[in-house]
Parts: C-alpha cells; sequence; structure tokens
C-alpha cells in the first residue's frame, strides 16, 4: 500500500462493472458511490472492469455506461501503487463471491465490506442456509440437487424433492443473483422446467418450499459491534421479487419503516445481526428476511455482501432513515474497511516451532 502524509487524500479504488449477470446494476451502484464521496477527504479512482475481465482505469461509470472506454491496465500496479483503499462496488459473480476480496487480500489492499469466507457463503445459498441450519435460525425447508443427479435420474430427484417439500417450490441456482435462473413452480411439470431452467446457470440447485412471504430488508453496518438499520419493505407487484420487477418494471413498493409490531421488529434485527456474525460478515451487509402471511414466522432468507448501491437503492436509504447520510455512511464503510485491515496487520505470519522438553 501507498505511504502518504495525514493531510492527504485516501485514493479509494472503486472498482465496479465485473464479469457477472449484475455488471449494468454495478455501473449504476458506482455513480452513486463516485458522487457522493466526499471530495475533501477521498480521491476517486474508478476503475472499470469489463465483460471480458480487462481492468481499465479512469473510465467513470458515466463513460462505461456510454461505452467510452480507456485502455487496459495491469490491475497489480494499480491496486499496490495507486490505492488506499479499494471499494468493490460488484455484484455478483468474481465481485461478490470473494474472488476480489481473495486477490485485495494477496495484495495485502486494504477493501470495503467482507471478507473472504463471507462473501463466499453469502453468495453460495446452499452453503448459507447449512450454516444457517447450523446455528439454529429459522430457514425454510429445501433441498439441494446437483445436475449430475438430474440427469442420472430426473424421476428420483423429482420424488426426492416432493418428499421433503410441498408445491409451489422455488427453484434456484446456488450461486446467482437478483433472481436469475429462479423459478416458481406449482406443480411437476413446472419443478421439471424449473430445474432444467436453473441448471443452465449453476449444476448445484436449491430448492426451496414457497411461501406467501412478506419480504424483509436489514442494513447491518459494522466490525466487531454491528448495527442494524431500520427495516424495509419490499412489496412487488409481480408473483415474486424477479429479475424483471428488480431492474425492468420497477413498480414494487418499498416501505421504509416496514409495518411491523415494536417485538418483531426488534426480533429481527436481532435475527438479522447474528446471521451477519455467523458468517463472518464485517463492513456491511444487507440481510433479507421472509415473514411468513400464514403464521407471522421470520425466515432468513439471504445474505447480499455488496447490496445495491444507488440512490434508491435499500442498502443506503435504509441507512438514511436511520440516521446515517450516504455520504457519511461512504465515510463509516471506509473507516471500517481500514480498521479491519489494520487489525490483521497486527497477527503473526510466522511461526518458530519451539519444542518444550
Ligand atoms: N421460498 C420462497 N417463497 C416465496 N418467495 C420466494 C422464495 N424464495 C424466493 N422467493 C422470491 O424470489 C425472490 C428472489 O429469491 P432470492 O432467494 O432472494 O434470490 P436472489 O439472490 O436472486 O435475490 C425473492 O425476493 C422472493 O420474491
Ligand atoms: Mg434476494
Amino acid at each position: 500500500m501507498v505511504q502518504r502524509s495525514l493531510h492527504e487524500k485516501l485514493r479509494v479504488a472503486i472498482l465496479f462493472g465485473g464479469r457477472s449477470g449484475e455488471h449494468d446494476v454495478s455501473i449504476a451502484s458506482a455513480m452513486s458511490v463516485i458522487d457522493t464521496l466526499n471530495r475533501q477527504r477521498y480521491d476517486p479512482l474508478p476503475v472499470y472492469l469489463d465483460q471480458q475481465g480487462n481492468w481499465i482505469p479512469h473510465t467513470t461509470p458515466h463513460n462505461a455506461q456510454k461505452g467510452i472506454i480507456g485502455s487496459a491496465t495491469d490491475p497489480f500496479p494499480l491496486l499496490a501503487h495507486q490505492t488506499d483503499i479499494a471499494f468493490p462496488v460488484l455484484h455478483g459473480t468474481h465481485g461478490e463471491d470473494g474472488a476480489i476480496q481473495g486477490l485485495l487480500e494477496m495484495m495485502d489492499v486494504p477493501y470495503v465490506g467482507p471478507g473472504v469466507v463471507a462473501s463466499a457463503t453469502g453468495m453460495d445459498k446452499a452453503v448459507f442456509k447449512q450454516i444457517m441450519q447450523a446455528h439454529g435460525f429459522p430457514i425454510l425447508p429445501w433441498i439441494l440437487v446437483t445436475s449430475k443427479q438430474l440427469s442420472d435420474s430426473a424421476d428420483r430427484v423429482v420424488e426426492r424433492i416432493e418428499a421433503a417439500v410441498s408445491y409451489p417450490v422455488f427453484t434456484k441456482p446456488a450461486n446467482l443473483g437478483s433472481s436469475v435462473g429462479i423459478s416458481r413452480c406449482n406443480n411437476q411439470t413446472e419443478l421439471i422446467a424449473g430445474l432444467e431452467e436453473a441448471c443452465c446457470y449453476d449444476h448445484r440447485i436449491v430448492v426451496e418450499q414457497g411461501i406467501r412471504p412478506r419480504e424483509l430488508e436489514i442494513a447491518i453496518l459494522g466490525n466487531d459491534d454491528p448495527q442494524a438499520s431500520t427495516i424495509g419493505e419490499i412489496r412487488p407487484k409481480a408473483a415474486f421479487y424477479s429479475y424483471a420487477a428488480k431492474y425492468v418494471s420497477d413498480d414494487s413498493e418499498l416501505l421504509i419503516p416496514a409495518p411491523l409490531d415494536v417485538q418483531l421488529a426488534q426480533q429481527a434485527q436481532k435475527l438479522a445481526i447474528d446471521a451477519y456474525r455467523a458468517i463472518d460478515c464485517a463492513g456491511m451487509a444487507r440481510v433479507d428476511l421472509f415473514l411468513s402471511l400464514t403464521d407471522d414466522q421470520l425466515y432468513v432468507n439471504e445474505i447480499n455482501t455488496i447490496p445495491g448501491f444507488t440512490e434508491i437503492s435499500m442498502y443506503p436509504q435504509l441507512w438514511t432513515a436511520s440516521g446515517i447520510g450516504y455520504s457519511e455512511l461512504l465515510d463509516q464503510l471506509i473507516a471500517l474497511g481500514l480498521e479491519r485491515h489494520h487489525e490483521k496487520k497486527t497477527l503473526k505470519r510466522t511461526y518458530q516451532y519451539a519444542p518444550t522438553i
């Protein structure tokens, strides 16, 4: 990392774009982050990661959107010599799954947001559920199916699913986001179609009990002492919060705060913090819960370790509603990233074995 005097601004590399289905969402998020970063304290360095995996510094999200792209560079000197802290504003594959976090760890560059384990766990719906189960946190009944099992014997797979969950069920690729490849299946024919669709995106598929949920979202901020924001609620107009509902016909209703009684709200916030800690999150995450309309039960649905960051995204909006404005939120996230990096620096990286006689 670059050494600089206390009075110089921190150079923040905003990494955006990426080889992911959520490339365009990332551009929109990065636009807001760069526009909001306090210029008195930070020097933002936009770094566009294109769909082919090239790293292109000094290309702003506005330019990336217009197709005005600079020239690619080697990411290593860029991170090592021009960056005090990296802010991966990347969603999905390679950005939110621990890959970029691993690269930054290797290069000893501080970064905003959760580390490798939390990112990878948050991204993998099956591993995430297993960890929630191990902690005894409430999740919906589910089973894991592989594409190999499906090609060996679809009948056996369907039998196993129907013994574990009842229709409607949701079929989800284990490692994806933004509702891509997710189907709501009301019967066996739809189940087979849903499994085939999910198989296009991953060889591991989560099949989950469908319910009629209220969808609650809670923003968490912090390292060792994470805090929960006020609770938000999404009311999709469509049958579920699909890709189209999220990004195409943006007519879902967003309620902040979610109308909930105080006790239930506190229970939801505690569950969100517990889940955050369970996967070793640091910095930030948005924890999504379901509240079943039939029995008022809370369920952990998922954790997004790099949530949407546009001004109208839930994560910054929840903090604004909780008294932390967008710019101050970015200050805190950067401070938390630096703090985590500093703590790691104090760890011993060598071991001298000294036998006791
Ligand atoms: N078990 C379920 N019951 C009812 N609706 C669900 C269930 N699972 C997912 N959904 C709907 O599908 C959406 C996307 O599912 P989710 O697991 O959050 O995947 P993603 O990571 O793509 O956001 C949810 O926001 C919700 O609207
Ligand atoms: Mg979701």
